[in-house]
């Protein structure tokens, strides 16, 4: 994580102490660099430039308005899969023909909201998504494109939660029906099936799955073309790992090198849909520490962010490093890292090594949670959501306010009948 350093003691993110931010902003708070979101882009466009692909971001990794309008500055896109991400994307002035629409369950109000801003690509996951869209586009006059996303049945090394291109997985069309599909295309009036798509999971830190499903569907395309069905894109998802703890690293370059030439051949506009190798080492969560608690077995450091701020730890036994501002020499002195929530499975890290100096008052990062962190915070416990801050260069901006306690109540009524 080059953005974020010690200089020599003191924890930086770019040209920014981690710590004037958190005296001032509060914690638990996020902390994004600039830098690191715009590098990690252009290393991919860069690897990639051959064949020049469109780089829609997976805003459901970051959907927050000043990081995603960093990237639609450099360019990108924007991978969709809600009616909310939409009327974010389009906030922040994303061209809509740089908008694509994956999600097993769009809704009529969602594919309405599409068709009127005229989104490139509905990635379609199930022949009655496709009527429904059809349908809907004669309701309103509208054209459509869509892509039909494949589940190539590939196994991807990763969390069996975060796989998604087996046939066990709700994802996706199987080639069979995706090839019947694409033969009676021309049934649809408003409809024109364009694409293929595929995405086979997240976190993937080998290039192989990729290949192999990428090398099938390449396959799969060439049995279209024997069949005189033409396409014009190829959109091959996200997924792209990125080093939490000891992973070897995804080299892009390395992976690009590989693929470029299956990709050329196919004669397609290529796509891609990275979230977390653009973001996810672009951020930390820092928090503070409130108390060291020993009950005769065990230590437990008891921190002020939670399952609600960071859910990965709980929801998949994600590791993230943990790492003080304000360097200190780690003992090894073994403790789990803990929130403050009503759930056991609320913590950070378990028997994980830490600095015996560690005290009230003492701030932490929580590395490597600029993907799927704020995104998938929650009210629980009633705690207000937190805070997100971007830096840029030697300044930061507050880019999303902390809840407040009336923003825990809103919305909410009390009927008469119990008062
Ligand atoms: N495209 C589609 C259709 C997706 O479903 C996803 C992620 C992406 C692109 C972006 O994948 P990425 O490049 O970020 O790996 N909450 C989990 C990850 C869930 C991924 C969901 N889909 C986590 O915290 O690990």
């Amino acid at each position: 994580m080059s953005d974020f350093k010690y200089k020599p003691n003191e924890l930086f993110c770019e040209n920014v102490k981690v710590r004037a931010i958190a005296e001032a902003v509060g914690t638990p708070c996020y902390i994004y660099s600039s830098q690191s979101l715009v590098s990690q882009f252009l290393k991919l466009k860069k690897a990639f430039a051959a064949i020049n692909p469109l780089i829609c971001f997976a805003m459901k990794a970051n959907d927050n308005l000043a990081v995603v309008k960093t990237l639609v500055k450099q360019g990108a896109g924007c991978d969709i899969v809600s009616g909310g991400e939409l009327k974010k994307a389009l906030a922040v002035e994303t061209d809509p023909q740089k908008i694509v629409y994956a999600s097993v369950g769009k809704t009529e109000k969602e594919i309405e909201e599409s068709l009127n801003a005229g989104i490139l690509l509905f990635n379609v996951e199930s022949l009655p998504e496709l009527e429904e869209i059809e349908r809907i586009a004669v309701k309103l006059g509208k054209k459509a494109k869509a892509a039909l996303r494949i589940n190539p049945d590939v196994k991807a090394a990763t969390h069996d939660r975060i796989t998604t291109g087996t046939l066990q997985k709700k994802f996706g069309i199987d080639l069979t029906t995706a090839h019947k599909i694409l033969k009676n295309k021309e049934k649809y009036t408003q409809v024109d099936v364009v694409g293929i798509h595929m995405h086979i999971g997240s976190q993937i830190t080998s290039k192989k799955p990729f290949i192999t499903a990428i090398k099938k569907v390449a396959v799969f395309i060439e049995e279209l073309k024997a069949d005189g069905i033409a396409l014009e894109y190829f959109d091959i998802g996200g997924g792209f790992g990125i080093v939490y703890n000891e992973e070897d690293p995804f080299c892009v370059q390395d992976f690009a090198d590989s693929i470029i030439p299956v990709l050329k051949k196919t004669g397609l506009k290529i796509i891609m849909e990275p979230g977390r190798f653009i973001c996810g080492n672009a951020g930390i969560l820092v928090t503070q520490a409130l108390y060291i608690k020993d009950n005769g077995v065990k230590k437990f450091l008891i921190v002020d962010s939670g399952m609600n701020d960071l859910v990965r730890p709980s929801m998949y036994d994600a590791y993230h490093e943990i790492i003080p501002l304000r360097k200190m020499s780690w003992k090894k002195e073994k403790m789990d890292i803990v929130g403050p929530i009503c759930e056991s499975g609320d913590y950070f890290a378990k028997d994980r090594p830490v600095y015996a100096a560690v005290k009230k008052g003492d701030f932490l990062a929580i590395m490597s949670a600029g993907a799927y962190g704020h995104v998938m915070s929650s009210n629980y416990n009633s705690r207000t959501r937190c805070a997100e801050v971007l830096v840029k260069g030697n300044k930061y901006y507050v880019v999303r306010e902390r809840e407040t306690y009336a923003d825990l109540v809103r919305g909410q009524v009390v009927p008469d009948f119990i008062k």
